[in-house]
């Protein structure tokens, strides 16, 4: 079977570390690069996360910085949860990895373009890099194979009451992806939270005794305590299961609905308005996460952490 081609488009941030780790060592996968976006804290610190991961685990991936600001709202950041500089917990050396010269927004739209339309995206930050890319050069929008996210929420929000924080720090960039017509699948919090690095799961891959072990631990130990305030017990890896989604849609139930993204700027900015009930009756626009089988998920987490060595 060839490989999924894929880019992976992150705000790192903890758990896009760990989607990272997933996605640059996984055998049915061909990373071909990461674009980086402001989000879990500022683009000035989510591109020096991410050089940061590929250097200490030696991964040999292109990585692009682009949007720094979302696209009208005022910036927003969740230092709360991933401390001020957006991976608190592991310590890095000095770092030799340095940023493409090339902005991540020409890289998408130059991949995509020269692309068979084989090239799936996987954004688990703000969507902004993917909707400038769009409005920039509309014609990509055919060349994307298909685009699964981390975001959103068919329930309850993480941010706000009512909106999940990829969607609500940036809900127009969001607006365009979700009504682009692009084939959208969407890991939202009803899903992600049930994937939750419990200390049994940060053991278990620190008893592996790799470098890879050493580093899930060391951001999901901090994950594990600051996550309280969202009333989990543990750190959930949300980001992680866009990137499984790709290699295993097997461990996932999934429903298509139509979901679209409120820019009102009310009490449910940002919120993915998901129809499950189908009570609009509007065709489908995106296959949503519903469930997820846990235990063949971290067995195959920590087959791919031992590939860290
Ligand atoms: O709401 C969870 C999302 O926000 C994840 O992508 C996490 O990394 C943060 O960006
Ligand atoms: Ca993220």
């Amino acid at each position: 079977m060839s490989k999924i081609k894929m880019i992976l488009d992150c705000d790192t941030g903890h758990d896009d570390a760990i989607a990272l780790m997933l996605a640059s060592k996984h055998p049915d996968i061909d990373l071909l690069g990461v674009t980086v976006v402001a989000g879990n804290q500022t683009l000035d610190k989510t591109l020096p996360n991410t050089l940061n991961v590929c250097d200490h685990l030696g991964l040999d991936v292109p990585v692009y910085g682009g949007m720094p600001l979302p696209l009208v709202r005022e910036q927003y950041v969740a230092g709360d949860i991933h401390g001020k500089s957006g991976l608190d917990g592991p310590i890095f050396g000095p770092r030799t990895k340095e940023a493409e010269k090339e902005n991540a927004v020409f890289y998408l739209i130059k991949t995509l373009m020269e692309s068979d339309g084989d090239i799936t995206l996987v954004p688990v930050g703000p969507l902004t890099n993917i909707a400038v890319a769009m409005r920039m050069e509309p014609r990509i929008i055919p060349k994307i194979k298909e685009i699964v996210l981390m975001g959103g929420a068919w329930g309850l929000g993480n941010k706000t009451p009512a909106a999940e924080f990829n969607i609500v720090a940036d809900p127009e960039a969001a607006y365009v992806v979700f009504s682009s017509g692009v084939k959208l699948t969407m890991m939202g919090l009803d899903l992600t939270n049930q994937a939750l690095a419990t200390m049994d799961i940060i053991e278990r891959m620190e008893a592996i005794g790799n470098k890879g072990g050493k580093l899930f631990g060391d951001i999901m130990r901090f994950t594990f305590k600051s996550q309280n305030i969202l009333g989990l017990s543990a750190g959930p890896v949300h980001d992680v299961t866009a990137v499984m989604y790709l290699v295993h849609p097997e461990y996932f139930e999934v429903q298509d609905m139509f979901v679209e993204v409120d820019i009102s700027r009310g009490p449910s900015y940002g919120r993915t308005v998901c129809d499950v009930l189908n009570v609009t009756g509007k065709a489908p626009n995106c296959t949503v996460g519903m469930g997820i089988k846990l235990e063949p998920f971290w067995d195959e987490v920590e087959r791919i952490i031992r590939m860290h060595i």
